[in-house]
């Protein structure tokens, strides 16, 4: 990669706290799916299969993730920062292969995930993988939008990560607790490291036109697939008779406690495209780092790693 996409000028970097600062490792959990059922949420298939459509989204995108930093770590020129980029390579990675490895399990219950997983491969590795751009501006400028849009996206997964670590609704609804210690342990580390997509951004490219375009992108991108998600487990759940997504119920949820709220969603979009934004203003490393010392997966991969060193 040439020097040219260094950044041209100083760009104004909010602040950061530095407390909400913490060094980034990948904990290697495994999941036991055999007693998870596929309305993992009692009585509310349309929530679980809401939150299912992580399952179907994260293994490629979180895999996208991996491949797009991996060509921008030579552009940086900080080394926490390198540190804190190979630290989240190292978990994102983890995190895609966490999700796959549900799938085959909703396979076993009856609900073949592969027709929608094949147009989401094909979403990440096709349309926003590398293109045969010669070497120079186009190559760059089509780099710098992808490392915008990862940062766009991972304001959506902190605020997810932060949202399931506080949704206490999900424990009173009695929530299969395998399925609870996935999102929650994937939560934390999205909180543990939302700042570094951010960061990075602001590090390579930083252009506040870039940020509020690719937002724009990755908001409708991420609505389009989820919704479609949705409506995809719903139709194809062997256990509903003429299952539908609908908005009716997303809001129920969101009443409930047991997915976000419409409302809370909104207010996420001003907070990002403010030129004051920085992620550690969003959630608090002090609760996921908390989270992952008690977390059963995470305590599992701990004791495995210490057992085979
Ligand atoms: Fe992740
Ligand atoms: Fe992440």
């Amino acid at each position: 990669m040439s020097k040219k996409a260094m950044p041209k000028k100083a760009v104004k970097q909010p602040r950061p706290d530095a407390a909400e600062h913490t060094p980034l490792k990948a904990r290697n959990v495994a999941f036991d799916w055999s007693a998870t059922p596929l309305h993992w949420v009692p009585g509310d298939p349309d929530t679980s299969h809401t939150i299912n459509v992580l399952h179907l989204l994260l293994p490629a995108g979180e895999r996208w993730f991996v491949h797009v930093y991996k060509q921008v770590l030579p552009l940086i020129r900080d080394e926490r920062l390198r540190e804190d980029v190979v630290g989240f390579i190292g978990q994102e990675a983890v995190h895609a292969q966490a999700h796959d490895d549900v799938l085959p399990h909703l396979r076993e219950l009856g609900l073949d995930p592969t027709p929608y997983t094949a147009q989401v491969d094909w979403f990440f590795e096709k349309l926003l993988n590398d293109r045969t751009l010669p070497p120079g501006k186009a190559r760059e400028w089509w780099l710098m939008e992808r490392v915008a849009l990862i940062a766009a996206i991972e304001h959506y997964t902190a605020f997810l990560g932060n949202w399931v670590l506080n949704a206490e609704a999900l424990d009173r609804e009695g929530a299969d607790p395998v399925m609870l210690d996935l999102l929650r342990w994937h939560g934390a580390e999205e909180v543990e490291h939302r700042s570094v997509a951010f960061e990075l951004f602001m590090h390579v490219d930083g252009s506040y036109a870039r940020r509020v375009r690719t937002w724009g992108l990755a908001f409708s991108a991420l609505v389009f697939l989820w919704q479609r998600g949705t409506r995809y487990f719903m139709e194809n759940d062997p256990s509903l008779v003429e299952g539908k997504a609908s908005f009716r119920e997303f809001l129920r949820g969101g009443r409930q406690g047991v997915l976000p709220t419409t409302g809370d969603m909104l207010r996420s979009i001003p907070r990002y495209l403010s030129r004051e934004y920085h992620p550690t203003q969003e959630g608090s490393t002090a609760q996921a780092v908390s989270y992952l010392a008690g977390s059963p997966a995470a305590l599992a991969a701990e004791a495995r790693t210490s057992g085979g060193a």
